[in-house]
């Protein structure tokens, strides 16, 4: 399969700050990678550098066969983007914007006015053809952005979290019409700080922090990661839940983690054998127990183990 995407040890400094540092991932031509990261994790920074916006300090990266920085015409040609830096004009109506967008793409007047209609169909916003984006719901204009980026045809899309801020309703109104996108067979590269996202629209996730790749794989994948299950016991009132956390830690190699507001006591486990000695050291133990469950972890979750370090740790700062 070839490469749509491929980036190799990209790297941007903003000063003494590493705001992507060594990144290295592929995205297969027709599919979708979720990138995913907290906020300041460097994916605009990326999104920016693939889409010739800003120039990589290292490194190198391909859009569709073509190096971002040596051959920059020919990836403009050939990419979309939406998101923090779309390119709507706010006080021309959406239909003037779409249509605009198409003459600079130098289509013929009579091809930009069909595909502006076209567009304005497909992403349900015919009836505010004639109206400002700026009076748009949220929703709207999120779906008139993309429409935009989709006036030059391109093979490869990126969207900058594309529904970040949305109402739950519109946010899965934006979901369909990416499927529907990539059904056509264009490649996207989607940033989110939502796994719940990635998970809905990409079969490919790389999790980013401070600029680094700090975890990649499929969403059961990345699911695995934390141990597949956690095991939730709420001891009588009065146990001691640090003793007990401590007993539970020396099971399974993992740590127990005691919430005293809570009353909860909490231990990843990572199969049957740990299970089942956490539950020998509880009855061992001999406290008496309110209540016991175990809970697949949601992917959330998961991306909170992940990207929970240190920031004194922060690898990035250098002065
Ligand atoms: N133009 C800039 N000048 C200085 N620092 C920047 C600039 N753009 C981004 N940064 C910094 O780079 C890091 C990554 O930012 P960004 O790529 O926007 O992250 P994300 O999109 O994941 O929220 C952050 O620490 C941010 O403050
Ligand atoms: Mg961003």
């Amino acid at each position: 399969m070839t490469a749509a995407i491929h980036v190799e040890d990209l790297v941007k400094e903003f000063g003494s700050t590493r705001a992507v540092d060594g990144v290295t991932m592929e995205v297969p031509a027709g599919s979708v990678l979720g990138l995913l990261g907290p906020n300041g994790a460097g994916k605009t920074t990326i999104v920016r550098m693939l889409a010739t916006l800003t120039r990589p300090d290292g490194g190198r990266a391909r859009v569709a066969g073509f190096d971002v920085v040596t051959e920059a015409h020919q990836v403009r040609g050939r990419i979309g983007l939406t998101g923090q830096y779309a390119s709507v004009d706010e006080t021309i109506p959406g239909w003037d914007n779409l249509y605009l967008i198409g003459r600079l793409y130098r289509l013929p007047p009579r091809r930009a006015k069909a595909l502006a209609d076209e567009l304005l169909e497909r992403f349900r916003l015919s009836k505010a053809a004639k109206k400002l984006p700026r009076d748009y719901s949220g929703g709207m204009r999120r779906r008139l952005d993309l429409a935009a980026s989709l006036v030059g045809d391109p093979e490869v899309l990126y969207l900058d979290e594309p529904t970040t801020g949305l109402d739950p309703r519109s946010r899965l109104e934006l979901w369909d019409m990416v499927r529907s996108l990539v059904a056509r067979g264009t490649t996207v590269l989607l940033t989110t700080q939502y796994m719940e996202e990635a998970e809905a629209l990409a079969e490919n996730i790389v999790v980013i922090d401070h600029g680094r790749v700090i975890a990649e794989g499929t969403p059961a994948e990345l699911r695995g990661r934390t141990g597949g299950q956690v095991l939730r016991i709420r001891p009588d009132r009065g146990a001691d839940l640090t003793e007990i956390a401590r007993q539970l830690s020396g099971t399974g190699g993992r740590s127990a983690v005691a919430d005293p507001d809570e009353g909860l006591i909490t231990l990843p486990v990572g199969g049957q054998e740990e299970l089942t000695a956490a539950l020998h050291v509880l009855t061992a133990s001999g406290v008496p127990i309110d209540g016991i469950e175990t809970h697949t972890p949601s992917l959330d979750e998961v991306f909170l183990t992940l990207t929970s370090g240190d920031p004194a740790d922060d690898p990035r700062r250098t002065a």
